[in-house]
Parts: C-alpha cells; sequence; structure tokens
C-alpha cells in the first residue's frame, strides 16, 4: 500500500531529519555493498528505466542514476518511511527523474504499473536492513541497543517482534527460531522465552538468551539467530521475496537485468531456485517421462556463483561480510520469438 509518494524535491514537506537528542547515536548513512559489482550487473546507460526495490538511504540509486545519466528514471521503493525520507534528500539533484514511494516490495509490479516503470531495463534488491535502522535503538532490530521488541520495517504494520514472542505457543515459537534463525538450541530459548514473559525490550531477549545458551561460537553473540528469525517473521521476509522475483521479471524487458543482494542462506537459496527454475524450459518432476508443465524458460542466468565483496571491501564496510549478488537477464518472449 502506498502511504506516501514523494518526487526527490519534496523532502521539506516531512522535514528536517533529527539527528539530535536520543537519535545522535543512530548511523545517519549506509555504505552501498558491491556498488562496482551492481553497477556491472545493471549497465546503466542513458535514458534507461530502473526500479530499486529496497531504497534505503539511496546509495544504490544515487550510483545507478549518475551512472545512467541523462534522461533515465528510477523508481524506488522502501517499506520504512524514514528511509524514504533520506533517501529524498539523497537523491534530491536527481529531480523528477526519482520516483520515490513507501511501499513494501510485494507490491513491485503494481507500483510499477502505476508510476509507468515497465518495460524496466533493471531492477535491484538489497535484501535485509540497512544500518541506520540497525543502529537505532527504538527500531528493536539490534541485541547491541536497548530498546522496544519491534523489527517492523514498516511502523504501520500490526505485529511487533513483541507480539510474536509474548503470544506464540512455545513450539510454535520453537519452529520460528529454528526455521528462519537455523538456531539449534530453538527449543530451549523458546521455552525460556515462555517462561519469562511478557518480554519488553531487545536488551531482555538478549541477556535471557545470553544465560541459557552460554556463550556464543566464534565471537557471535548467542542471540544473533534468534534476532534474525524474528526480523524474518515480523517483516514476512522470505514470503514477500517469493512474490516480488516473479514481479520483478514480468517487468523487465528482454535484456534486461535484475540485481538481488542477500545476506542469509535462506533468501539466496529463493533467489537461487527461481533463476535455476524460471532458466528450464521444463520444470516437470525428473522422474517424469514426458513433458506436460508447457513451461519455458524466461530468463538466462549472469552469475553461476553468486558475486561476493572482495577482502577490501568487507575491511573498509563490514557489514558486506556475508553479501552475495545474483544477476539474471530477462529473455525475450517465447511466444514472439516462436510465433511470431
Ligand atoms: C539493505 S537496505 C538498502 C540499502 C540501499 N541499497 C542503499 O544503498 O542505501 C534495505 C532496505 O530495504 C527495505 N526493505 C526491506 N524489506 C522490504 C520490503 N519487503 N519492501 C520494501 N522495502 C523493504 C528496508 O526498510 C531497508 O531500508
Amino acid at each position: 500500500m502506498i502511504s506516501a509518494i514523494w518526487g526527490a524535491e519534496a523532502l521539506n514537506r516531512k522535514g528536517n531529519l533529527n539527528t539530535q537528542g536520543p537519535f545522535l547515536r543512530v548511523m545517519t548513512t549506509h555504505t552501498p555493498v558491491l556498488p562496482g559489482e551492481v553497477l556491472d550487473a545493471l549497465q546503466p546507460r542513458p535514458a534507461g528505466v530502473y526500479i530499486d526495490g529496497t531504497l534505503g538511504a539511496g546509495g544504490h540509486s544515487q550510483l545507478i542514476l549518475h551512472a545512467a545519466g541523462s534522461g533515465s528514471r528510477l523508481l524506488g521503493l522502501d517499506a520504512d518511511p524514514d528511509a524514504l525520507a533520506r533517501a529524498a534528500e539523497r537523491l534530491a539533484s536527481f529531480g523528477e527523474r526519482a520516483v520515490l514511494v513507501n511501499s513494501n516490495f510485494a507490491n513491485l509490479g503494481e507500483m510499477a504499473q502505476e508510476y509507468s516503470f515497465i518495460p524496466c531495463d533493471g531492477i535491484l534488491l538489497d535484501l535485509g536492513l540497512s544500518s541506520m535502522q540497525l543502529t537505532d535503538g527504538e527500531r528493536g532490530f539490534s541485541f547491541q541497543q536497548d530498546g522496544p521488541l519491534d523489527m517492523r520495517f514498516d511502523p504501520t504494520q500490526p505485529e511487533t517482534a513483541a507480539d510474536l514472542l509474548n503470544n506464540l505457543p512455545e513450539q510454535e515459537l520453537a519452529n520460528l527460531i529454528y526455521t528462519y534463525g537455523e538456531e539449534h538450541q530453538s527449543r530451549r530459548i523458546a521455552r525460556a522465552i515462555v517462561q519469562a514473559r511478557p518480554l519488553r525490550t531487545t536488551r531482555q531477549l538478549a541477556d535471557l538468551i545470553a544465560r541459557v545458551t552460554g556463550r556464543g561460537r566464534q565471537g557471535i553473540h548467542p542471540a544473533t539467530r534468534t534476532f534474525q528469525a524474528l526480523r524474518i517473521a515480523v517483516n514476512e521476509e522470505l514470503q514477500v521475496l517469493e512474490q516480488v522475483l516473479p514481479q520483478a521479471l514480468h517487468c523487465l524487458k528482454p535484456g534486461g537485468r535484475l540485481a538481488v543482494i542477500s545476506f542469509h542462506s535462506l533468501e539466496d537459496r529463493i533467489v537461487k531456485n527461481f533463476f535455476q527454475q524460471e532458466a528450464r524450459d521444463c520444470i516437470c518432476p525428473p522422474e517424469q517421462p514426458i513433458c506436460t508443465c508447457d513451461h519455458h524458460s524466461t530468463l538466462t542466468i549472469v552469475t553461476r556463483r553468486p558475486i561476493q565483496p572482495t577482502d577490501e571491501e568487507v575491511n573498509r564496510n563490514p557489514r558486506s561480510r556475508s553479501a552475495k549478488l545474483r544477476v539474471a537477464e530477462r529473455l525475450p518472449d517465447y511466444l514472439e520469438t516462436n510465433l511470431g
């Protein structure tokens, strides 16, 4: 759902960003990961049409618009209105060329249609959360900052992490932590959470997990996986990723490219499987002797293996450490190519 649309020049309607008082500790910028690799993938060009489904601070969008040059346009989506305000400031110099919409990327097809961004030349999804969201304790994403157990990208969405933690039955909570966090101590953690309810703050949860699981392995905080699991569940991250991929493909013109950066194996697996399936002419089960699926490949995979940051990038921007970039290129429509 759209709750606001701002041309890049309209930041003043929202007012200046608050960098005073309690927000002082919040990181005011986000360094885009794999910047050169994203530009290599999308090959921005003059008059090109692009969609950034995860605008964040607008870092990648700025690079794309700058590299594409005159006449190019970009539609930027973000579920978080604060991110949109920052990006609007950063992209202000591009004027009408940047159209920023407060929307979940699950609506990418609808938004692209509404703002005349179909067909487009390139789409970027840089999944997960930004440095600003992570370091703002009030958003509840981090076990290193105390704050409410929120974790919503979209603050108008009804369910917070606290709602899940305080209401789910123990078994469901354990399954959630196991499935989305790949946490082997999920049952023990879920039991402790249920006994300690109600939980209100990130510090309470992080301390509880540390108490019941002991020290983390390899310097990783023991609450890392549980926090990841809750964030994925609150924002339905895997479901919306599955929804957006076919929409993105549909929006691209033949030869247009889709670039997806993921930060954990659950996301990367969804992207990899989608690309592999769409690159095949038949998706019947292997044991079936005759093809009945009538499926035709819609894309070609550009990156056989995911692109990962160099050591130099990881040193400069440690947040890029687990990034994986996969790129695919839209094929011409089967019917157009083969029947006329
Ligand atoms: C990693 S940051 C993007 C950073 C951006 N590429 C940059 O260079 O500044 C991810 C952003 O995507 C947003 N986001 C995550 N899931 C989303 C979704 N399903 N729909 C829309 N925005 C989403 C988050 O709010 C966050 O601002």
